[in-house]
């Protein structure tokens, strides 16, 4: 399988591992292909990511995808970051093998359930106004970390 430079650089050295321990939000999903988990922490002060962290038990290209979105989306609003689709992230590593885009999910639904997370933290929105806003996958019972 063939990697590309910026896919191995990030698998190799990822930034932004590891944990926040205030977190404004938390996110974590599981991949439904492959059952890999991944945690997003986001610290967020006026609706802006200050800091970002993850980890996950996942593969090379969910370590890559993640550690590339956590530095596409610091210093962006939480609306911004919402708007982060797994396609700007694939294009970012100059691509991905096609086996291997489900992973790159991984990384955009963590970075949802985590913006959710805060919203849910700040009380001012619905439920259903959430799952709508920050597109909420349901959960899959049978892969999931709970
Ligand atoms: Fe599971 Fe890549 S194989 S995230």
């Amino acid at each position: 399988m063939d990697y590309s430079e910026k896919v191995i650089d990030h698998y190799t050295s990822p930034r932004n591992v590891g944990k926040i321990e205030d977190a404004s939000g938390v996110g974590e999903v599981g991949n439904p292909v492959c059952g890999d988990i991944m945690k997003m922490y986001l610290k967020i002060e006026n609706d802006v990511i200050v800091d970002v962290k993850f980890k996950t038990f996942g593969c090379g290209a969910a370590i890559a995808t993640s550690s590339i979105s956590t530095e596409m989306i610091k210093g962006k609003t939480v609306e911004e970051a919402l708007k982060l689709k797994n396609s700007d992230v694939v294009e970012a590593l100059d691509g991905l093998p096609p086996v291997k885009i489900h992973c790159s999910l991984l990384a955009e639904e963590a970075i949802h359930e985590a913006v959710a997370d805060y919203f849910r933290k700040q009380g001012t929105m619905t439920e259903e106004e959430i799952v709508k806003k920050c597109n909420l996958k349901p959960h899959d019972c049978e892969h999931c970390c709970h």
